[in-house]
């Protein structure tokens, strides 16, 4: 896997490659584990993972976003005591960073979910999981030392998400996220062109899948064939609870009609913190302010459901302004390395949620992978902070940053 080509490079001279083996020491960055991730992963399953919405224009706005914006670092500051942590929904945690939800983990490894909730355990740093997750949220929440946070799809009716929710409150999840965004599922065309049909995969696909041994001996051949949504599957009908007909009845059975009386429903009964996932217009931003949640997260999900959106760090600044300090603003999408986070906590985010990058590290290997891909977050934002010359993230701000396109010395193209 060759990396993409830098001023440093005259052509492809000196021939750079992202490490692609399998021994963990030699990762330096999210990109080796993203590069281990593609040589082990079939390709229905890569789709699946990287993929976005129709022309992915929301996924890569979600990467171009980070990129328009640089540094304007302070020197000769004493930085020899600096550190990353804060405070995530009123405790501590190492950094400000949350394990995005994502679903089907088990589809990466047997027991995805559990590897990566091991992998935050260890980092200090909550785990969402998502309704769509492959492992029982009772094995998850037995995970030694994690935040276990649940998020929330409505399907079915009422009693559906009423049963989640006090599965959820036993299994000591501290927090809920209902996700905004994906009622409508995304068209996501590259991911369905690797199938016949809605549930059959196509020929290619499986010839493509038997080539692939490693990943079908730690997943296939360790969960028994392909997993189980585990936490949703007894609401769906016996003959529709196969791998890809469960995820299509849940997706046709996602209320449409679901509204602010829905959020206003759920937080009469969840009393815990609850926060509102997939927001990016700033009249949504006020309007959960109103409806009493607890946060929000700013994102596109991942640029996989509305295609040609804004990136959370497009309207971060202004979420930011109308909130002030009333509730938490995390951001998500596009999150690759430690200054991405740095850049996310200077515009205005209180943290920021991680999707692809712990789950290259998950498919690379397993939870050793994803604890991987949170310690080198961790370690790189550390040294750039000492860099930026700041010594905690509540220092950060607009006054640190520059956006591209714009002269640095104009103060009018500094955010705030
Ligand atoms: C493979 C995959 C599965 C996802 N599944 C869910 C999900 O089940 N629920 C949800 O709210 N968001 C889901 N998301 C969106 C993530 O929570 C998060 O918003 C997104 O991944 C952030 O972008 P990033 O991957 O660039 O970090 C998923 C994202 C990916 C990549």
């Amino acid at each position: 896997m060759s990396a993409t080509s830098s001023v440093a490079q005259l052509g492809d001279s000196p021939r750079r490659r992202y490490y692609a083996g399998r021994d963990l020491r030699r990762v330096r960055d999210v990109g080796d584990l993203r590069a281990m991730a593609h040589r082990r992963m079939p390709r229905f399953v890569l789709e699946y993972l990287e993929g976005g919405a129709e022309r992915e224009q929301s996924l890569q706005r979600d990467r171009a976003a980070y990129d328009e914006w640089r540094f304007v670092p302070r020197q000769l500051v004493d930085v020899s005591r600096r550190s990353l942590a804060a405070q995530l929904l009123g405790r501590m945690a190492p950094m400000p960073l949350v394990v995005a939800p994502t679903g089907l983990n088990g589809l990466f490894v047997h027991h995805g979910d559990v590897e990566l909730a091991k992998a935050s355990a260890r980092a200090g740093v909550p785990f969402v999981q998502s309704t769509m997750s492959n492992d029982r949220m009772e094995d998850v929440g037995r995970v030694p030392g994690l935040r276990h946070w649940w998020q929330l799809y409505l399907f079915g009716g009422e009693e559906v998400w009423q049963e989640l929710l006090r599965r959820a409150d036993a299994a000591g999840c501290e927090a809920l996220l209902l996700t905004t965004n994906a009622q409508i599922f995304g068209r996501r065309e590259w991911s369905a062109r690797t199938r016949v049909g809605r549930s059959r995969p196509s020929l290619q696909t499986i010839v493509d899948a038997a080539l692939h041994p490693r990943w079908i001996a730690s997943t296939l051949v360790a969960g028994g064939g392909l997993p189980a949504f585990a936490n949703v599957v007894d609401f769906v009908p016996r003959d529709q609870r196969g791998f890809f007909e469960t995820a299509f009845w849940i997706r046709d059975h996602q209320p449409q009609s679901m509204d602010w009386a829905s959020v206003a429903r759920i937080r009469q009964r969840w009393r815990r913190p609850f926060l509102l996932k997939g927001l990016l217009h700033e009249d949504d931003v006020r309007r959960a302010l109103d409806a009493g949640v607890d946060g929000i997260v700013l994102g596109t999900h991942g640029g996989r459901q509305l295609d040609s959106c804004v990136s959370a760090l497009d309207v971060l600044p202004a979420a930011r302004r109308i909130v002030g300090g009333r509730m938490a603003i995390y951001a998500s999408g596009g999150v690759r390395c430690g200054t991405d986070l740095l850049k996310a906590l200077a515009l205005g985010a209180d943290a920021v949620l991680a999707g692809r990058a712990p789950l290259y590290g998950l498919c690379a290997a397993g939870a050793a992978g994803a604890a991987k891909a949170l310690e080198l977050l961790h370690g790189e934002a550390h040294d750039a902070l000492g860099l930026l010359g700041a010594n905690s993230v509540g220092e950060l701000g607009p006054r640190f940053l520059a956006r591209l396109g714009a002269t640095a010395a104009l103060p009018a193209t500094i955010c705030g």
